[in-house]
């Protein structure tokens, strides 16, 4: 997608080292990040620079790469432990891992095999969201008022999106879509980053604060939501940003279609259901604490909330199949009782 009129890829490999568009300084500065080594990209997935669950996944596959091209003394299995250690809960970075150690495992040359492995994931991940959009853009033609969560748009996987890539492709179909932005507490993904992306596609939208989606969806201001998944379950549950949920139980109560938008490699079908969907817990800082800048543009960070008081800070819940209309995947629209048989 376009950054001021430039093409990038959210993250890419060059000569041995993984770059990547710096997210935790988005919307406020345009850096790219350079991870030299297994140990730096790991870190780099870790601290969300790199988040999203098709991008940890690409960056995922590309720090096994790192592995195999520069060994450091780490078994195979050592490396992939400490890669599948980053993040517990998007399945794309497992898929990832599972996948070029395979590759590598299989080959006369690991090197060569392991590169082009995570090479293809990177370009797969790109041309599912791409299909995702074709799939779905007719869900958002016309004028259409969308709400989403998070960002799962181009930053949270290689290039396109999941969840957004119907709105940018129905906008280069002549579509005028709104979109409702939830700023997606405690790290803001929609406020920062989904805004940015919008603003960079020329999309209109406003930014919400997450407690009111309600107010505009019961107002009938909403025709659909569309949000990302970062795993789903064989019966279609599925885990997506802290949040989620309540959006998709009040769009069952309220009449207003609901879908999920994920590659395939987002399913996990060793997951029969929502109890087997692990849950990463973040520090409380993040609850207590803002980061952003300030009006002169200089970054920092405040405290939020009484000091001394402790926080609790789930990063993702599970949507129930029930509530879920159908999930956009670059196979087609399937209802979430269908997705077991994508196998
Ligand atoms: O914690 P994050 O930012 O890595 O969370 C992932 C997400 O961006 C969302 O849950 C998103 O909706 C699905 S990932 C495309």
């Amino acid at each position: 997608m376009l950054v001021n009129g430039k093409h990038y890829r959210t993250v890419w490999v060059d000569n041995g080292e993984v770059r990547m568009i710096e997210q935790n300084r988005l919307p406020f500065s345009f850096e790219v990040f350079q991870a030299k080594s297994l140990e730096e990209t790991c870190r780099a997935i870790r601290d969300m620079v790199v988040r999203g669950a098709g991008a940890i996944g690409a960056t995922a596959g590309f720090a096994m790469a790192q592995h195999f091209l520069n060994p450091s003394g780490r078994t195979a299995e050592e490396a992939a432990d400490m890669v599948r250690g980053t993040r517990p809960t998007a399945q794309n970075l497992f898929y990832a891992v599972d996948r070029v150690c395979r590759a590598a495992e299989n080959s006369s040359q690991p090197q060569k095999a392991a590169l082009e492995a995570s090479q293809a994931i990177a370009d797969e991940d790109a041309e599912a969201c791409r299909l995702i959009g074709m799939h779905a853009g007719s869900l958002v033609a016309g004028r259409p008022r969308v709400m989403t969560h998070c960002n799962a748009g181009w930053l949270a996987f290689v290039d396109w999106g999941s969840a957004l890539s119907p709105v940018y492709m129905a906008v280069r179909d002549g579509a005028k879509p709104f979109v409702y932005v939830s700023e997606t507490g405690p790290r803001g993904q929609g406020a920062r980053l989904t805004a940015w992306e919008l603003q960079q596609e020329r999309v209109e939208h406003a930014v919400i604060a997450d407690n009111a989606s309600g107010f505009f969806l019961n107002k009938g201001e909403v025709d659909v939501i569309i949000t990302g998944a970062d795993r789903i379950a064989r019966n279609g549950d599925t885990a997506n940003k802290i949040g989620t949920y309540m959006k998709a139980v009040l769009a069952k109560e309220l009449g207003i279609p609901f879908y999920i938008a994920a590659p395939t490699s987002t399913i996990d079908f060793r997951c029969g259901s929502a109890t087997d969907i692990p849950i990463e817990f973040r520090g409380e800082e993040e609850v207590l604490w803002k980061a952003g800048v300030n009006e002169e543009g200089v970054p920092g960070k405040i405290l939020v909330a009484a000091p001394g008081s402790h926080a609790k800070n789930p990063a993702f819940d599970v949507t129930p199949a029930k509530y879920i209309t159908g999930i956009i995947t670059e196979m087609g629209i399937f209802k979430p009782g269908e997705i077991a048989g994508l196998k």
